[in-house]
């Protein structure tokens, strides 16, 4: 057996599940080894210190279980956070250590997609506050207009199982509102935040049918293909036993409760103590 090498998984809390879920659909051989810091999720309405402070504590856990490769399977901590990790903390964490985020393989397809130059971002506060969507898309496409809708009630939904019932709705519909009223021509809708997957058939009932509802999964699990791909050193480095592990920074219990719903499967996790 390989040692083990298994790629490491992270989001605030259960969102990143709806992210790996796509990418061992794409790529079931690899090991995978997943981290939720639920314990101080939500990071949306944190500080660029904090977000960065907690997402680097959880990636250097990453290396220490063996991990070559950590993707930030959250838009608020790759907004907040991966640049810095990347530029100032990788160089002395090992030559052959990497870390990648959800945002640039979503920024790099997008503007490919829309038709009339228009795309919508839903996401956290954080994500919308740190602008990286409209900069990353315009270095990409620059012609195409961005408009950013933050949903700070959409996460507190789904991680409080209220996303299906008609509260839920009201918040959809507030927020769809805003956007669609400046917006007017959007006609690619992305979903910025890895928990709003899961309230998709609800968003889908209140977006006009032109408009194409995006989610990141599918995105990034065919990037990381292809980065694997173009970097065979790293693939060759990641083992491939085909192992799950989870892990959650808050109660085990709730984790695997709630973490079937994300992940579309049973999850038994471990508790981690961390900070
Ligand atoms: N899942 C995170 C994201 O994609 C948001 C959850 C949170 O606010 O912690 O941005």
């Amino acid at each position: 057996m390989q040692k083990a090498n298994p790629i490491g998984v992270f989001d605030s809390g259960y969102g990143g599940l709806s992210v790996l879920k796509e990418i061992i659909g794409k790529l079931p051989g690899y090991d995978y080894i997943y981290l939720g810091d639920n314990a101080r999720a939500p990071y949306g309405n944190r500080s660029f210190d904090t977000v960065y402070e907690y997402t680097l504590q959880c990636v250097r856990w990453f290396f220490d279980q063996g991990c070559s490769l950590v993707i930030l399977a959250c838009n608020t901590a790759s907004a907040k956070a991966l640049r810095t990790i990347q530029q100032r903390d990788l160089p002395g964490l090992g030559a052959e250590k990497r870390v990648l985020g959800v945002i640039r393989p979503t920024t790099e397809l997008i503007g490919s997609l829309t038709e009339t130059g228009s795309v919508g971002i839903l996401a956290t506060n954080g994500t919308v506050a740190s602008n990286s969507y409209p900069v990353e898309i315009a270095k990409f496409y620059p012609g195409v207009k961005v408009y950013q809708e933050a949903c700070p009630m959409w996460v507190p939904l789904v991680e409080n199982d209220e996303y299906d019932n008609a509260g839920a709705d009201f918040f959809i519909r507030k927020n769809l509102h805003n956007i669609f009223t400046v917006g007017k021509q959007i006609d690619v809708l992305l979903m910025a935040c890895t928990h709003y997957p899961l309230m998709k058939d609800r968003i889908r009932e209140h977006v006009p049918v032109q408009v194409r509802l995006l989610s990141q999964g599918e995105i990034v699990a065919e990037s990381l293909d292809d980065y694997l791909m173009r970097h065979p050193e790293m693939a060759a480095l990641c083992s491939k036993n085909g192992t799950r592990e989870f892990y959650t920074t808050d109660s085990t219990t709730d984790f695997d409760n709630h973490a079937t719903r994300f992940f579309g499967g049973p999850v038994k996790s471990h508790h981690l103590q961390i900070g």
